[in-house]
């Protein structure tokens, strides 16, 4: 059996009255793509959260390697090796794609910045290093000739590109993804999943959230399917294809078909 990078124990999260998670179980493998799918507000952007250490759950932990907490914090998550993007793009407009990229490199720079403050000409040197790496992985996502441009400039397809570029900065074990296709059009959406299988080839695990079930399921090495909160279902994805519960809850005859 491969190794468990995450281990999410009993999770759940209350928001006032509501369960937007209660008590999911669940575990990320190295080196695989875990598919997570489910109706709107099931609680999978929650979720992601709560992996990647915005959201503190109201009970349950996580076991990250030999540590385990139930109170995670971003910086702790990040340097554990678990970098995100975001349902709704968070880059910065008016900076430029490399500096977006650049941005993912502080856990790295922090030595550098303390060199800077003593001028230190190594400090140079790791600077460049960093551009060095951020217009490789830019390149690698096909969107290096677009480095010296404002982010806002480009079209969407690409700031979820550049966003992917600036997760990758940490080099990350697990790279959490929540609807990296939404917006999309069918052959971007591919070009997407082609580069997530890439990523994947490269020894990084993926969690992806997706609303594009087809794509999840020709992608995806196991699925979790939430509902109201709670994991209905799990497995290889055609068994969750052919899940009863799932199919009531979620798919209805549209997989199937
Ligand atoms: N910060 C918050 N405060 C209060 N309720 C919240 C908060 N965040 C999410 N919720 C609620 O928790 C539930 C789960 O939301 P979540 O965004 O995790 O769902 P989702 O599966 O990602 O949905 P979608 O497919 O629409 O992105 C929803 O009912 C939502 O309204
Ligand atoms: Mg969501």
């Amino acid at each position: 059996m491969s190794e468990a990078l995450i281990a999410a124990k009993q999770i759940s999260v209350r928001f006032g009255g509501l369960w937007a998670i209660k008590d999911v179980e669940l575990q990320v493998n190295s080196g695989e793509i875990l598919g997570i799918i489910g109706p709107n507000g099931a609680g999978k952007s929650t979720f992601l959260n709560v992996l990647s250490g915005l959201q503190r759950p109201s009970a349950g932990h996580l076991v990250i390697g030999k540590e385990e907490t139930a109170d995670p914090k971003a910086w702790r998550m990040a340097k554990l090796g678990i970098a995100r993007s975001f349902q709704t793009i968070r880059l910065i407009d008016d900076m430029s794609v490399l500096e977006n990229v650049l941005i993912g490199t502080h856990l790295y720079a922090v030595k550098g910045f303390l060199q800077v403050v003593g001028r230190s000409r190594s400090w140079h040197q790791t600077e460049r290093q960093l551009k060095e790496g951020a217009l490789e992985t830019l390149a690698w996502l096909g969107v290096g000739h677009k480095a010296e441009l404002p982010v806002s400039m480009l079209p969407l397809q690409e700031r979820r590109r550049v966003e992917i570029a600036r997760a990758l900065m940490i080099r990350p074990r697990v790279l959490l993804l929540d609807e990296p296709c939404a917006g999309l059009s069918q052959q971007e959406s591919l070009a997407l999943s082609n580069l997530m299988s890439g990523i994947r080839t490269r020894g990084v695990s993926i969690v992806l959230v997706e609303h594009n079930v087809k794509l999840v399921m020709a992608l995806a090495d196991r699925v979790v399917v939430l509902d109201h909160g709670q994991k209905i279902a799990e497995g290889t994805p055609t068994e969750v294809a052919h899940n009863e519960t799932v199919i009531q809850a979620y798919l209805g005859g549209e997989v199937h078909a």
